[in-house]
């Protein structure tokens, strides 16, 4: 339900609120990055400010690197807690040079804003402080307790928040939490997003003589740590695409039959898909669709390599040192800790002597499925059918959010709504992100909707 004078507040209003959309993805809040960190905190302090003029009260916490913003709501007694999470920190924009316009000066072209951050997670998190905006100023109160949690840090893994959830939980207790940093199926087809895939994210580096020396004096003698690492990382998967690390698959909790039946009835859009890639072919795990490829079983992926010399012209040496940073999605049942151990321990195996092999964790999510047959996901059903037209469908998604199994773990909070206003195409953590002003609007109008349902 969207009360009639919350809806046309909304369309009225929704230029002002795209341009403050403009002013929040202005700030280049990368948290990954140390020169960044002002920014970071000025997207805290931005975020707060917009709160504090909803009326709600709250602080912006330190911590050991980006600060947390905790606000609440002024009390509506008797009504349902629901707490709004969201992240206002982004990725790194690079390459600079594939960007259209620059990612730090939002552009408004057919439709859609341009920016880092614009989907993930600036534009959507956005819209419940509009939707709160938009409710006051139509009804003059809120139906619903809201608390807003938001972080700086969950683009680098969310590294503080789980002690600031135990240290704040009662303050945190609530009867529901929503949080919209997902995609919706396709434009115009939301969803509801029932399951997330974990992470396991490791840095390997590999030490063999102690500098650069040249390779026609030494070589033929020592180990080269650049071989030495291609050597391994080839090493992790099987030719069919498949992990090759001994009991990767074992925790893995296989699809249920209605789930698969479930996913081939929506089957994914292949040659958009590849369209929207640039690639001629797609490839995965024999056995297993698109949609359960890239949603429900887990991966492992380079995501950077380096060592030697890659500048101009030629170098010929034997390099130092090389190293890669490699990822693993994990789905239900795995443990990022055990993955982690499983890693190491196969990879330190294939390290020959005469050179030495070093890990670094660099961050971890659980895994997560939700239970999907509860009265709160009714009311977010109901909620999106307001905001968009039309009854979202579930889906799995397969990238990670930490916070949600902290949730879980530390608050015993069951009900968490993951309902994405973007879209796959909206090209998150690439150049060129966007986010399409349609959805900030029907995002808008789904949140607003949102605070009646579950305070129904
Ligand atoms: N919003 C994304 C996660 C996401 C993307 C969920 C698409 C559903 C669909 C989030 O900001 C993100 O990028 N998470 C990181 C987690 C990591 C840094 C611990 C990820 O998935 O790589
Ligand atoms: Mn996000
Ligand atoms: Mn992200």
């Amino acid at each position: 339900m969207l009360p009639d004078r919350i809806s046309s507040f909304i369309s009225d209003h929704i230029e002002d609120f795209t341009r403050e959309l403009v002013q929040f993805l202005a700030i280049p809040s990368v948290s990954t990055l140390s020169e960044h960190s002002d920014d970071v905190l000025s997207a805290a302090r931005w975020v707060f400010d917009q709160l504090e003029r909803c009326g709600f009260k709250g602080r912006i916490y330190p911590t050991e690197r980006h600060p947390i913003v905790l606000a609440r709501s002024p009390e509506v007694s008797g009504a349902p807690v629901l707490l709004i999470y969201g992240h206002y920190d982004v990725q790194p924009p690079e390459p600079l040079d594939e960007w259209h316009t620059p990612p730090f000066s939002p552009d408004i072209r057919d439709g859609f804003i341009y920016a880092r951050g614009a989907s993930d997670d600036k534009g959507q998190f956005l819209t419940y402080i509009k939707a709160v905006e938009a409710v006051l100023g139509a009804e003059g109160k809120l139906p619903i307790n809201l608390i807003v949690l938001a972080e700086g840090e969950e683009e680098i893994g969310s590294p503080n928040l789980e002690k600031f959830l135990v240290d704040h939980r009662d303050e945190l207790r609530a009867d529901a939490v929503t949080i919209s940093d997902g995609s919706q199926i396709a434009p115009g087809s939301p969803a509801i997003t029932y399951g997330l895939r974990g992470l396991s994210y490791l840095q390997i580096d590999i030490r063999g003589p102690r500098f650069d020396v040249h390779s026609g004096v030494f070589g033929g003698i020592i180990h080269n740590p650049a071989q030495v690492l291609v050597d391994m990382l080839q090493k992790l998967k099987n030719p069919d695409g498949t992990v090759a690390i001994p009991g990767f698959y074992d925790d893995v909790l296989g699809l249920e039959d209605w789930e698969r039946k479930e996913m081939v009835s929506t089957p994914a859009d292949i040659d958009a898909l590849m369209n929207y890639l640039g690639v001629s072919e797609l490839t995965g795990e024999p056995g297993y669709s698109v949609t359960e490829r890239s949603t429900a079983r887990p991966t492992l992926d380079i995501n950077g390599l380096w060592g030697g010399f890659s500048g101009e012209g030629a170098k010929t040496i034997i390099p130092a040192r090389a190293g890669a940073k490699v990822s693993m999605r994990l789905v239900p049942n795995q443990v990022p800790e055990r993955i982690d151990q499983l890693f190491m321990r196969f990879v330190k195996d294939l390290c020959p002597a005469g050179v030495s092999v070093e890990f670094k964790g660099i961050h971890h999510a659980d895994p997560v499925l939700i239970n999907r047959n509860t009265s709160r996901m009714l009311a977010a059903e109901r909620a999106i059918e307001s905001g968009f037209g039309k009854k979202p469908r579930f889906k799995r998604e397969g990238g990670s959010i930490p916070v949600v199994n902290l949730f879980r773990k530390h608050l015993d909070q069951e009900n968490i709504l993951l309902l994405g206003w973007g879209s796959p195409d909206d090209g998150v953590h690439s150049p060129n992100e966007r986010f399409c002003l349609d959805d900030f609007h029907r995002g808008i109008r789904s949140a607003a909707a949102l605070f009646y349902e579950i305070a129904r």
